[in-house]
């Protein structure tokens, strides 16, 4: 397994490109069964997740092939709706794939998703949802098994806005009759980057980034024209690079952003006495020393807080002056990586999914260990910070949403590496 080395105490300093959205192509790799044309997506990144996305679409017959800095894609030929078990393990998105395939063919085999390192992630909703439109799920030793050649529209009221639920309905219901409604929607930004897309192969649908979405189904769409999208930028990226200024003191510019996207993200860096100024596409920070005291955060479905940045933010906690609160209202095992920073002299308690955090002066370099996604670059912002040496261990976990997180943070002015 590989590590990522870095050296603290150096500001970050200069200018880097946000890459595309993890979150939105997933989905919209997915979305690329629902139609015939061929598809050009610029802006998607390179990235584990994205690999494992297009092996299981692969093996169902798609043909994908990275041309000049842009994923084309051509499914007129996809000849199988089961999906390989392997990649679908690992990759727990794959379940976005349940309602593409439903929309596409009426079918769908896949393994269930299961749980990761941040909780048991269930999957009711998706299936009552797609249950609700007509499909018939049955769920046998691991293997999720869906039939509906004829879906019918549906008023589909969410209990909760699932991100993943939200984007299996919407692409099920493509393949419905009539018009159906999704109510308690997530309203994440990425959900309407795979409106947009859909919308781009000639399907009919409203309303993503609010709470009621209407998908009219069955709609005429054209397998002549070639489908372009270009993928959102990633927020979650933005935040990360935004984090690691702030807990160097830096003073860094991110272009090729949606300032938009990061609403409850920015509050938060002011809070904490960051300077921040945004334009159309870009974002520009500048980091007071030591942060601030940032009272509270709280995770919420967006535009609440953003769950994918509460690791960053509870390691930028660690060193700022005062306490901190974190609650963590989406996930319930998030916190993994508090271990991990309690290894570098963070001081913490915690209590179900409330973390109390007093910042220290500074926090010393260590061997610790990512144990997932955002855990393992909130250790790596840690590290920039840390005085030493810090060695963040798994760093194949930090691969699956960042492309070489380590070599934007080495543009950025750190003293930062990897090994194996
Ligand atoms: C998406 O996951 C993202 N992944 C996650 O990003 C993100 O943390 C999450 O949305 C919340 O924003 C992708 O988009 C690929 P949810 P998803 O369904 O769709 C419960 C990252 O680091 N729930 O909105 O799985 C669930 O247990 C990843 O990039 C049900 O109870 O998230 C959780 O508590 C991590 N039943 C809450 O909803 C269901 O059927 C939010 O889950 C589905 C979800």
């Amino acid at each position: 397994m590989a590590s990522i080395v870095v050296s603290g105490g150096r500001p970050l300093r200069g200018s880097i490109r946000v890459s595309g959205a993890k979150n939105a192509a997933l989905p919209i790799l997915a979305g690329s069964l629902l139609t015939k044309a061929p598809v050009k997506l610029e802006n998607c990144p390179r990235l584990r997740d994205v690999d494992n996305m297009l092996a299981i679409l692969t093996e169902l017959g798609v043909e994908a092939v990275w041309k000049d800095g842009a994923l084309e894609l051509d499914s007129s030929r996809a000849h199988s709706y089961v999906m390989p078990q392997g990649p679908s393990k690992e990759l727990r998105s794959s379940i976005f794939m349940l309602g593409s395939l439903l929309g596409r063919f009426g079918h769908a085999v896949c393994t269930h998703p299961g749980g990761c390192e941040i909780g048991h992630r269930p999957i009711d909703l998706h299936i009552k949802g797609l249950t609700m439109l007509g499909a018939d799920v049955r769920e046998t030793h691991g293997v999720i098994v869906c039939d509906g050649e004829n879906l019918t529209a549906a008023d589909i009221h969410l209990d909760y806005p699932s991100v993943g639920a939200t984007e299996n309905i919407i692409m099920a219901a493509v393949g419905a009759e009539g018009e159906t409604l999704i109510h308690n929607a997530a309203r994440e930004p990425e959900i309407e980057d795979l409106q947009t897309f859909l919308n781009a192969q000639g399907h009919e649908i409203s309303g993503a980034g609010s709470s009621t979405v209407r998908i009219v189904g069955k709609r005429p769409v054209r397998d002549d024209v070639v489908v372009e999208h270009r993928i959102m930028p990633d927020r979650i990226v933005a935040g990360t690079l935004l984090c690691g200024a702030a807990i160097t003191g830096g003073e860094i510019t991110l272009t090729g952003t949606a300032p938009a996207h990061l609403g409850s993200i920015i509050a938060k860096l002011r809070e904490a006495g960051c300077q921040i100024s945004a334009r159309a596409q870009s974002i520009r920070l500048s980091a007071p020393e030591r942060p601030g005291e940032i009272k509270l955060i709280e995770t919420l479905p967006y535009p609440g807080f953003p769950t994918d940045m509460q690791a960053q933010f509870f390691a930028l906690c660690c060193v700022a002056k005062g306490t901190s609160v974190i609650v963590e209202n989406v996930f319930e095992n998030r916190f993994k990586h508090g271990a991990e920073l309690q290894r570098m002299g963070a001081i913490f308690t915690q209590k179900d999914r409330t973390i109390i955090i007093r910042g220290v002066e500074k926090l010393t370099g260590a061997r610790v260990t990512a144990k997932d996604l955002r855990g393992g670059a909130a250790l790596t912002i840690a590290g920039l910070a840390a005085e030493g040496e810090t060695v963040v261990e798994n760093a194949e976990f930090i691969d699956r949403g960042y492309e070489r997180l380590e070599e934007m943070f080495l543009a950025l002015g750190a003293d930062i590496r990897r090994e194996g």
